[in-house]
């Protein structure tokens, strides 16, 4: 898929470049090209020899080279690629992308270019949960720039959490992704996947049967089409997929944050099964049994996040898709529930146990639009997911 597509690799200055060297190994395996340009802070981390020796190419450094400018001017260079790709994005990077600044190599070309740029973000947790790269973070989802990671982890600076760049190969699938050429090229899509889970208390959580199976599958055939794919979901059984933007929750309540912060988007897919209702206190510390009888569990409804985006005043996605998981009068159930929360198809599905669909590998499933219902035959998740992909990228074309 990467055969002959020119990569221009910004490697920034993060402990995690050493990662870069081997996303250089496979993307050249894959029959890409691949440039490097090495920021001065880089050149901390990993040698401009070894980067350039990787690549097979030049290695561009420095913004006043007269050399380079001989050879090809930095704006020519920022336009010479498919795909410009910022692994490691450290916080500094991330910030002067955010502000277009352009007092580096690395920066001018990133500010000059009119290339898609993927970056994979690298950084301490705290820098990353700082209020300022998270602004950053949505200044540049907002222009346009396509992110992959951070994930979640051991870091070398021996803390724990996000921050971690994604691995290379989770970084080629972002690539091969951005590059796929298809009919939602250019499209943004949200899709919520997998349960919610509610906390009683710390060890102690209320769900449901939901694998994340269709989701997943409807957020690659989401991919495989072109389409930006932003992944939002619970703890599922299965994996997300590749090349999409993962970002993991929990709860109800941090899913409709995620979700919020994930727009704005062309469409979305509500395929989880989010939780109705959370425990309204969940306990600090773990219940503990007691003779005075068995605890009182109060709950409290939950926000209902497609029928908030479905309802949303200024910035709703142009098609926004939700599910019905019903065991009873499915058809009317969905059609009334299209109506109530507002959005344009819904997908119902019986999950009655003899169905065996929650959970299982295949979905029976009646598309219903404002046009009426359709009933798709019974077929394997992933063929529901390519059938509803299609049908998507008819309604954003
Ligand atoms: O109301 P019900 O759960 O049957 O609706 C199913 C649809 O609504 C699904 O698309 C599901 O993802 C979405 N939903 C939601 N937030 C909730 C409950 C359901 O987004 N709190």
């Amino acid at each position: 898929m990467l055969a002959s597509k020119r990569i221009l690799l910004i490697i920034g200055g993060g402990i995690a470049a050493f990662k870069s060297l081997d996303l250089i190994r496979r993307l050249r395996e894959r029959g890409a090209s691949v440039t490097p340009v090495l920021t001065q802070a880089g050149e901390e981390f990993v040698t401009p020899l070894s980067v350039s020796a990787l690549a097979g190419d030049k290695l561009y450094r420095d913004l006043f080279d007269l050399t380079d400018e001989a050879e090809m001017g930095h704006i020519e260079l920022s336009r010479s690629a498919d795909l410009i790709v910022v692994a490691p994005a450290t916080a500094d990077l991330m910030a002067k992308m955010a502000q277009g600044l352009a007092n580096d190599l690395a920066s001018t070309l990133l500010l000059a270019t009119d290339t898609p740029v993927l970056a994979a973000p690298s950084m301490n947790v705290r820098m990353w949960d700082h209020p300022a790269t998270q602004r950053n973070m949505t200044t540049l989802q907002g222009d346009g720039i396509r992110v992959i990671g951070p994930n979640e982890g051991d870091m070398a600076c021996g803390e724990y959490g996000p921050g971690r760049m994604a691995e290379p190969m989770e970084i080629v699938a972002a690539i091969e992704a951005a590059l796929a050429d298809g009919p939602l090229k250019g499209k943004r899509v949200l899709v919520t996947s997998g349960p919610t889970h509610e906390p009683i208390d710390p060890v102690r959580y209320i769900a449901n049967r939901s694998s994340g199976s269709q989701g997943t599958a409807i957020a690659r055939a989401l991919a495989a089409l072109g389409a930006e794919v932003v992944f939002v979901s619970g703890p599922a059984d299965v994996d997300p997929p590749g090349g999409v933007e993962v970002i993991r929750v929990e709860t109800a309540q941090q899913m409709l944050e995620a979700v919020q912060a994930g727009l704005p988007a062309d469409a979305a897919v509500f395929a989880a099964a989010v939780a109705d209702w959370r425990v309204a206190s969940a306990s600090d510390s773990k219940m503990k049994k007691t003779k005075g009888g068995l605890p009182k569990l109060e709950f409290a409804e939950n926000p209902d996040i497609l029928a908030t985006v479905a309802q949303m005043k200024k910035g709703r996605p142009g098609l926004v898709v939700g599910f019905a998981a019903e065991t009873d009068d499915v058809i009317e159930n969905a059609t009334a529930k299209r109506k109530r929360k507002g959005c344009d198809w819904i997908v119902a599905n019986d999950v009655s146990a003899e169905t065996g669909i929650m959970g299982g590998a295949e979905n029976d499933v009646t598309l219903i639009t404002d046009e009426g219902a359709e009933d798709w035959p019974r077929m394997s998740k992933s063929q529901v997911a390519s059938k509803l992909a299609a049908r998507i990228a008819d309604e954003l074309a």
